[in-house]
C-alpha cells in the first residue's frame, strides 16, 4: 500500500480527511494523530518542528509517497523546514504539502472588503505565516489574527456543544471584529475549529463569510495530483483509510467515528 499520509496534533485534521476522501474516495489514506501530545498550539517553535518531523519520518516509513500536514499550527511552523532542509536528505522524490497556502489561494475571491479575519491557535497566529502567505498572493488584503486558545481544547474534551464552548467562540469572535470591523470573511485557520462551526456561526453576524478549510485542500490536493502525474502514480487505490493514534485507541474511535460519520477502528503507535 502507498497511502497518503494526513497527520494532525489530534482530531482536527479528520475534518480535512473527510473533505479529501469524499472528493477522491479511490485513494487509500493513512491517518495520524499526536493526540498523546495535543495541542500543538502553545508549544514552541522547536517542539512542533520536532513532533512533526517524527510524524513525517513514520509516515514515510509506512509507505506515503506524500504527506498532507492537516494542521496549521505544523503547516505554520514545520513545514517550511521540512520542504526545504529535510525532504531532500530523506527522499527528495517524496512530497510533503500543508493546509495553509491552499486556503490563502482561495480568499482573494471571496472577500468584497479585503479586511479577512483569522481564527487560529496561538502558534499559527505567532508565526504570522496568513499575513506572509496573504502579502504574496493578495498584498491588497488586510489580514487580522485572533488567538483562540481555548477552542482546541474544548474539541479535544468533546465540549464543542457545551455553554463553555458559547462564551470562547463569543468572546474571541467579538475581540476580533472589535479589533477590524471591515472583515467580511474569517477563516477558521485550525483544522479543529469546523467541529465548532455551528458555534461560530451563532456568534458571527450573518454578513460575514467563514471558510472553512477542509473542501479547499480537498480541491487544492485534486488539482496538485493531477499536475504531478508521477506522484499521483505512485499512490495505491484501493479505497481504504487507516487511522493511527499515539493515544488509547479506545479514546480516538468514538471521537474519529464522530468526526467522519462512519465507525473508526485505531492502531495505537509511539513516534
Ligand atoms: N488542528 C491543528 C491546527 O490546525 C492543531 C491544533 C493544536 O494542536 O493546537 O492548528
Amino acid at each position: 500500500m502507498s497511502p497518503i499520509g494526513v497527520f494532525d496534533s489530534g482530531y482536527g485534521g479528520l475534518t480535512v480527511l473527510r473533505e479529501i476522501r469524499q472528493l477522491m474516495p479511490e485513494y487509500d489514506y493513512l491517518y495520524l494523530g499526536d493526540n498523546a501530545r495535543a495541542p500543538y498550539g502553545p508549544r514552541s517553535f522547536e517542539r512542533v518542528y520536532e513532533f512533526t518531523l517524527q510524524a513525517v519520518r513514520r509516515l514515510f516509513d509506512m509507505g506515503c509517497p506524500l504527506i498532507i500536514l492537516a494542521c496549521n499550527t505544523a503547516s505554520a511552523k514545520a513545514l517550511r523546514t521540512i520542504q526545504q532542509r529535510d525532504l531532500p536528505l530523506i527522499d527528495p522524490s517524496r512530497r510533503v504539502l500543508g493546509v495553509i497556502r491552499p486556503t490563502v489561494e482561495v480568499v482573494g475571491e471571496l472577500t468584497q472588503t479585503r479586511h479577512v479575519g483569522i481564527v487560529a491557535t496561538q502558534g499559527t497566529i505567532n508565526s504570522r505565516t496568513y499575513e506572509l502567505e496573504m502579502a504574496k498572493l493578495h498584498p491588497d488584503i488586510t489580514v487580522t489574527g485572533q488567538a483562540c486558545p481555548m477552542w482546541v481544547p474544548l474539541v479535544e474534551n468533546d465540549e464543542a456543544d457545551s455553554p463553555a464552548a458559547d462564551y470562547f467562540v463569543h468572546r474571541d469572535i467579538n475581540r476580533l471584529l472589535e479589533r477590524d470591523p471591515q472583515i467580511d470573511t474569517i477563516i477558521l485557520g485550525c483544522t479543529h475549529f469546523p467541529i465548532l462551526y455551528n458555534k461560530v456561526c451563532a456568534h458571527t453576524p450573518a454578513n460575514i463569510r467563514l471558510i472553512s478549510q477542509g473542501e479547499y485542500v480537498a480541491s487544492s490536493l485534486q488539482d496538485y495530483l493531477s499536475r504531478h502525474q508521477d506522484i499521483a502514480a505512485r499512490l495505491s487505490r484501493q479505497g481504504q483509510a487507516r487511522f493511527l493514534t499515539t493515544e488509547q485507541p479506545s479514546n480516538f474511535a468514538p471521537s474519529a467515528t464522530l468526526f467522519l460519520g462512519h465507525p473508526v477502528e485505531a492502531e495505537q503507535i509511539t513516534l
